[in-house]
């Protein structure tokens, strides 16, 4: 693991403050999902100290409150359930009512590598909440998204860890087949692909969409795994693993830093620009899941 510094001058170490050092963030605003735990309360708490107004969502507005009266700065508690369309269709409109134009969108919501297959609307839950929730969501926002709005998707490594053949766009239910980790990897290869084909859509318009991999943290996101990994996770993670601070810094720096300013279509790891899997580059594949998204989301809608 290499733990020094990159091109941008960030790297393994560099937390969510370093990555905003200096930055008055006064008259952004910044939607964000999964406000309320892990790497997504931090990067509220950050953005929120710099001066930014962050909209928090999370899946009930109390959840959302409660994260907001947590921190200090401006920020608006919402609502977003991200397996019900309604709710988060129910979040845009929300958002769009404030009139403000958004400076960045934060994917940051997930679940990871549930035990047993579980379903919403008929798909596999790992893709239906962390990948096509997210499209719901930012698809009917991007009318919102100020002229150089980022749009920041949270993926990770574990994308690499997708079905051999990526998408399994004759699979999407689960029902022909289940691996927690294999679906997990999907949905955020969905990620990754899903800012790709955003970036290429939104080219020429001073508007952007990245991807990236957090790192390696500690969080409730393990809360599915077995009893024994996360005793062994708590006890040995704060020695090997990212704090939350650093797991947060890459979405941070992807939002607000100006040394990203109209850098889109790319995936990031430690704060630099990172190379994905060659899923992660397949650019036809990225074009087939907008589509095939843009079908779900119509049809979930109905
Ligand atoms: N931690 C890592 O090592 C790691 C590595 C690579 C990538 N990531 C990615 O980083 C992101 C944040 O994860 P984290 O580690 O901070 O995990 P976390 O502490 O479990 O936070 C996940 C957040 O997502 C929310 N969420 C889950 N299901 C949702 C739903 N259906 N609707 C709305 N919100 C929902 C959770 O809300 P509740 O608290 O209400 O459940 C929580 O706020 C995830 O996208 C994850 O895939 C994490």
């Amino acid at each position: 693991m290499f733990k020094g510094k990159g091109p941008s001058g960030f790297g393994y170490g560099s937390s969510a403050e370093d990555v905003t050092h200096g930055l008055d963030l006064t008259g952004r605003t910044i939607l964000l999902t999964g406000s309320n735990s892990g790497i997504g309360n931090e990067t509220l708490r950050v953005l929120a100290k710099r001066g930014a107004h962050v909209i928090a969502a999370a899946r009930t507005v109390q959840k959302a409150q409660a994260a907001c009266d947590g921190v200090v700065g401006e920020t608006t508690a919402v609502a977003c359930e991200l397996s019900e369309p309604a709710s988060v269709q129910a979040c845009a409109a929300e958002v769009v009512a404030l009139g403000l134009p958004l400076d960045a969108i934060i994917c940051n919501a997930g679940i990871m590598a549930l035990p047993k297959l579980n379903q919403q609307h008929g798909y596999e839950l790992q893709f239906f909440t962390n990948h096509i929730g997210h499209f719901i969501l930012v698809t009917s926002l991007l009318d919102s998204l100020a002229d150089n709005g980022r749009v920041v998707v949270v993926s990770s490594g574990a994308h690499n860890n997708a079905p051999p053949e990526g998408i399994q766009f004759d699979n999407l239910s689960g029902e022909r087949g289940y691996n927690p980790w294999a679906n997990y990897g999907q949905s955020k290869l969905a990620n990754l692909l899903f800012a790709n084909e955003l970036a290429k859509r939104l080219s020429g318009t001073g508007k952007t969409a990245n991807s990236l991999h957090p790192g390696v943290i500690h969080t409730n996101l393990a809360r599915s795994m077995n009893p024994i990994a996360r005793v062994a996770l708590s006890i040995g993670g704060p020695l090997v693993l990212k704090s939350v601070g650093e797991g947060a810094a890459t979405q941070c720096y992807l939002a607000v830093n100006p040394g990203v300013e109209g850098v889109s279509g790319k995936y990031f790891a430690d704060c630099n620009e990172s190379r994905p899997s060659s899923h992660g580059r397949d650019e036809a594949m990225a074009a087939k899941l907008w589509e095939v998204s843009e079908k779900i989301a119509t049809e979930v809608a109905a």
